[in-house]
């Protein structure tokens, strides 16, 4: 049966294309044909410098099978199929995005696991609660004011033991030779891309002190998972006042 059938759009009030997408990815987005071209596992592993079945293994493995998932941003290649299998069928995964042409294309893949699609501006407040919430490969395409609402906008859509998992580009090592190639290439077509080597994920947290946070990078430090853990408020023991007794 095709995945299609399964798959249901919602849509959250009237969701304004925001200008970053318009100006510099919509280019992609929009084109239809370029998508189909870029969601080729192979081209992804290309465009990740080798690295995408690592970076999916190392998602796939943060996520429980039956909970209940938020996904920020539909994505290319293996990624979403990926996490669908590891939620199973009686989990929920959810992915919101503002671009209709990407909800389209994720809906028509040959996904078996039910995906609710919502058309949805993460940086917009939500009040559903997840277990868990991914944000992969979005954040450095924000302007920073979108990012720092869209980072907390995910730490508050998780209660207490749940996470939020960050994968996105990271400074290279100075040893890294392909820093060279990116920084040029990030300066002339990702504008708000180099941010991410100069500002921590967790730095645009307001509630920073009330998450666990992890991080592990991948090919000498080009990208990041980053796993902010909802602590559990330590235990206030009652202010008993002293008997006279
Ligand atoms: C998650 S990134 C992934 C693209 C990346 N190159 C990859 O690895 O596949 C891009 C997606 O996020 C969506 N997006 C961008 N800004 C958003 C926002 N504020 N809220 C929800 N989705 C957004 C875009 O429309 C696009 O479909």
């Amino acid at each position: 049966m095709p995945a299609t059938k399964y798959n249901i759009v919602k849509s959250s009030k009237a969701v304004k294309t925001p200008a970053y997408v318009k100006e510099i990815y919509g280019k992609i987005y929009e084109n239809e044909k370029l998508c189909r071209f870029l969601d080729d596992d192979r081209i992804v592993s290309v465009m990740t410098w080798g690295l995408q079945n690592r970076l999916v293994d190392d998602v796939v493995k943060e996520i429980s099978t039956n909970s209940k998932v938020l996904q920020i941003g539909c994505t290319f290649g293996k990624q979403i199929g990926a996490v669908a299998e590891k939620i199973g069928a009686y989990g929920k995964y959810v992915i919101e995005d503002v671009c209709p042409q990407q909800i389209n294309r994720c809906r028509s893949k040959e996904i078996y696991q039910k995906i609710s699609f919502q058309s949805h501006d993460a940086s917009r407040p939500r009040s559903e609660k997840y277990d868990t919430v991914i944000c992969y490969m979005l954040l450095h395409e924000l302007p920073p004011v979108t990012k720092a609402k869209v980072i907390n906008n995910a730490l508050d859509s998780v209660d207490e033991g749940g996470k939020v998992i960050f994968v996105d580009y990271h400074k290279p090592s100075k040893w890294n030779l392909l820093r060279y190639i990116i920084q040029p290439f990030n300066r002339l077509y990702q504008p708000f891309a180099e941010s991410m080597w100069k500002y921590g994920i967790e730095d645009y947290a307001k509630d920073k002190e009330c998450f666990v946070w992890r991080k592990k990078t991948y090919g000498g430090r080009m990208y990041q998972k980053l796993v902010a853990v909802r602590q559990i408020p330590a235990y206030e023991k009652p202010v008993v006042k002293p008997s006279f007794y």
